[in-house]
């Protein structure tokens, strides 16, 4: 598909206010998204777990206005106007206003809340750009009733892109392929795709606790961060690396071997932060509490011959990966081992999850 294709021609209906609402769910990439062109298309695919239980909640509200020369909306978090998350919606706006031309012709009420506090340092982009995106797709679904479900939550992962480019990879569950790539038939930069093959059932109801390591502001945002990788050094390599770690997962998915699992995964995580560390200026996103959760991990592994594996975002925060059958286990060594390297001892238990869920609002 092209991107001409996601512009609509003409609606067959007219409508006048109402409301939507969707639930959307945060992700956690296994092969990591780290670089971008021009208009949110990625230097390289990734793949993530879709996760159950950190997610957004957005009510989009909307009412047909006079004049149709302006965007008009406010964002309310918790019940709170946020005059400051504006402007990030408004640029969100004027990217994807070719492919939704009705957005000027409402005025609008975005009203959102996380299951995940805000401070936490879990990046809220994913759930929420992809819960708004959901929710715009929802107002053409009325427009244009006879829209497929397929389109539907093509068009809904499109948009959800350039609100933040993993935010594609939230639509569904519950493992998702972004970024055109060889391995995986169908695969495309402009939208995430489901994982299409066989996956064992060791990674069917795979554990993600996140730690909170660090609930600080983001010390590089993810554009800052993305852009760092133009003139990088080392940033061919890591982009053919991660179209060979892809080809590798398939394998290891097919086969449920969670040894290899781990070590892809831990890797592409510590190449993440490596190419932070290597890019100029550079950062050190990681705490030493990071370290020391990372060692002590490896230490547990180790000794108790269990599947326990992590990885990390552009940040200090370590989710924690392992398979189902483990989790009495991991989760005493979690508690009692490195909940005292969480800040304020704060950890989620996650899961992987199925994607976004419409909920149903009485107009
Ligand atoms: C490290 O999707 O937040 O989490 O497209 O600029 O909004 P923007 O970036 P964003 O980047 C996420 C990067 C990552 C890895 C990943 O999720 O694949």
């Amino acid at each position: 598909m092209t991107e001409q294709q996601f512009i609509p021609q003409t609606y067959s209906n007219d409508i006048f206010n109402g409301s939507v609402a969707w639930e959307s769910p945060s992700n956690i990439a296994l092969i990591k998204y780290w670089g971008k062109k021009q208009d949110q298309i990625p230097e390289n695919p990734s793949i993530s777990f879709t996760l159950n239980n950190c997610k957004t909640t957005t009510v989009l509200t909307y009412a047909k206005k006079e004049n149709a020369e302006d965007f008009d909306f406010k964002v309310f978090l918790d019940g709170e106007h946020k005059p400051d998350f504006e402007p990030k919606i408004e640029t969100f706006f004027k990217r994807i206003e070719v492919y939704v031309p009705f957005l000027k012709l409402f005025q609008f009420k975005i009203e959102t809340t996380n299951t995940f506090p805000h401070s936490s340092g879990i990046a809220s982009s994913a759930s929420g750009m992809s819960a708004l995106a959901l929710c715009l797709m929802s107002i053409e679904k009325e427009l244009q009733p006879e829209m497929t479900s397929e389109f539907f939550n093509k068009k809904a992962s499109f948009l959800a892109r350039l609100g933040s480019g993993s935010a594609c990879r939230s639509i569904e569950g519950d493992l998702i392929v972004w970024g055109e790539n060889e391995t995986v038939q169908g695969s495309s930069d402009l939208f995430g795709v489901k994982y299409p093959y066989e996956v064992h059932d060791n990674f069917k109801h795979y554990q993600d606790t996140i730690l909170l390591v660090d609930k600080g502001e983001k010390q590089v945002s993810s554009t800052v961060g993305h852009n760092l990788m133009h003139g990088h050094p080392f940033a061919k390599q890591r982009f053919m690396q991660a179209h060979e770690n892809l080809s590798t997962l398939k394998t290891i998915l097919k086969s449920g071997d969670l040894d290899a699992f781990i070590s892809l995964v831990e890797s592409e995580a510590l190449t993440l932060h490596a190419m932070m560390m290597t890019s100029m200026p550079y950062f050190i996103l990681m705490k030493p509490n990071t370290l020391e959760v990372i060692n002590k991990i490896w230490a547990f592994r180790k000794r108790t011959g269990l599947h326990i594996g992590f990885t990390l975002d552009a940040g200090a925060n370590v989710h924690i990966l392992y398979p189902k059958e483990e989790k009495d286990a991991i989760l005493d060594f979690i508690k009692t081992d490195l909940k005292g390297h969480c800040q304020n001892g704060q950890f989620i238990c996650d899961e992987i999850g199925f994607g976004a869920k419409q909920l149903i609002i009485n107009n």
